[in-house]
């Protein structure tokens, strides 16, 4: 049956960080104008952004964008839902411009995964489904923030914006996403133990922001990671996010760690990483190295094993970037945030790409993050056998109980995703 694009609305609404943010809706109709389909989706916004992102909105903000939903509506009136690909090459064309700095990146990708979401409506399946077919079966692990700083927090926490647990031994996803929060509230009490005045802050994302340099909280942390692991009888294993172009200062040509109080040249910050990599066992690490230095990565990426050397403001989910990494063996998987790109099917060829290569796709939430749940549907829908999107608090529980339900519908036939190594 045909669903036919018949409604578009937009709105401004709050994210986690209280900074407004797009919300659009949807309605698509059969060719007699019933309504048959139905697609809700809202756009994050991240505080590390990546230099080559898409804008995510046009100069006026959220409100301009609002206002430019009637031009685009208009546009789209009459598309067929389930022609993504045309859709999104049709609001490329709208905006006119590579960086979609026009009508705003956030702007397409909300629409874009609001035309999703009513495709998969109107064909009665939920969007995973509708995404993935009857091979979307395999649940992300949850790579969950626990502790950080950096942009994310204030100033006496950690230079390193998160220290993140992977529950690589959880058999389900449940089981994984319950992990996650017995490490967070083993960090809780462990950092109470070292500092009495500890408030119980935390940054952006709801990990803990510590009044702790990177070594006494990565020693915390990792210890959390393995009394936790021996509680629970499965392998919990520690990673980071350096977010170093966050760091980096171009003048000095340096790393600023300004926490410790420290400068590090590039070869430092890779003896640096790979000792931090080597002593805790890291199963994960995302930007150790600042956005365009791809040959520094592909040199800490050649001297580890079993590690997963993630790009995300490297790739910025765009796949001419992606495929400049893959040439210079400059990494091994691959941070997918849809807004960083602007669209469902930028998104798809992205991870499609990543996964040809043996790159291990990780879908991502931002820190400034809404109750969408989105992103939960396509890490299952495309195969990411790993989702970034925190621990606890209410925009990162929204996907981790949507997960948790996807596991549920898909009973039997549920299984964990695939990794490269354990
Ligand atoms: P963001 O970054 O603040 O740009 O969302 C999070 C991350 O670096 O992964
Ligand atoms: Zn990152």
């Amino acid at each position: 049956m045909r669903a036919i694009i018949s409604g578009l609305s937009a709105r401004k609404i709050l994210d986690s960080r209280g900074n407004p943010t797009i919300e659009v809706e949807l309605i698509a109709n059969s060719k007699a104008g019933e309504i048959v389909g139905h697609g809700k989706a809202a756009a994050p916004s991240g505080a590390s952004t990546g230099r080559h992102e898409v804008v995510a909105f046009p100069k006026g903000g959220v409100d301009e964008a609002v206002k430019e939903i009637d031009e685009i509506f208009a546009k789209l009136l009459g598309a067929d839902v389930s022609e993504q690909g045309r859709i999104d090459a049709l609001l490329r064309k709208i905006d006119g411009t590579r960086d979609l700095h026009r009508i705003g990146g956030n702007t397409t990708v909300a629409i874009s995964m609001a035309v999703a979401k009513a495709a998969a409506s109107s064909a009665k399946t939920p969007l995973y489904r509708h995404l993935g077919k009857d091979g979307a079966t395999g649940l992300p692990y949850p790579l969950g923030n626990i502790l950080g700083g950096g942009a994310h927090a204030g100033k006496m926490a950690p230079d390193i914006q998160e220290f993140l647990a992977v529950p690589v031994g959880a058999r389900r996803f449940v089981d994984a996403a319950f992990a996650n929060t017995k490490v967070h509230k083993r960090v809780r009490s462990m950092i109470e133990e070292k500092d009495k005045t500890f408030t119980g802050g935390k940054g952006d994302e709801g990990a803990w922001a510590p009044n702790l340099d990177n070594l006494a909280a990565l020693e915390i942390f990792t210890q959390a990671c393995e009394d936790v692991s021996d509680e629970l009888g499965f392998q919990i294993r520690p990673g980071l996010d350096l977010a170093s172009s966050s760091m980096y200062d171009a003048k000095k040509g340096k790393y600023v760690y300004k926490r410790e109080g420290k400068l590090r040249d590039t070869g430092e910050q890779i003896e640096f990483v790979l000792d931090a990599i080597k002593s805790h066992k890291l199963f994960y690490v995302e930007d150790p190295l600042r956005e365009d230095d791809f040959r520094s990565f592909a040199e800490l990426t050649k001297k580890v094993r079993n590690c997963l050397i993630c790009g995300d403001d490297l790739f910025v989910t765009n796949v001419d970037r992606i495929r400049k990494g893959i040439k210079l063996h400059a990494a091994n998987s691959v941070l997918i945030k849809p807004n960083q790109i602007g669209t469902i099917s930028g998104t798809i060829a992205a991870v499609e790409l990543a996964k040809q290569n043996g790159y291990t796709p990780v879908m991502s939430h931002r820190s400034g993050e809404t109750t969408d749940e989105t992103i939960a549907h396509l890490a299952v829908g495309l195969g990411c056998p790993i989702i970034k999107t925190g621990t606890v608090g209410g925009e990162r529980i929204a996907k981790l109980n949507e997960l948790i339900r996807i596991e549920e519908e898909l009973g039997d036939r549920a299984r964990m995703g695939n990794l490269p190594f354990k």
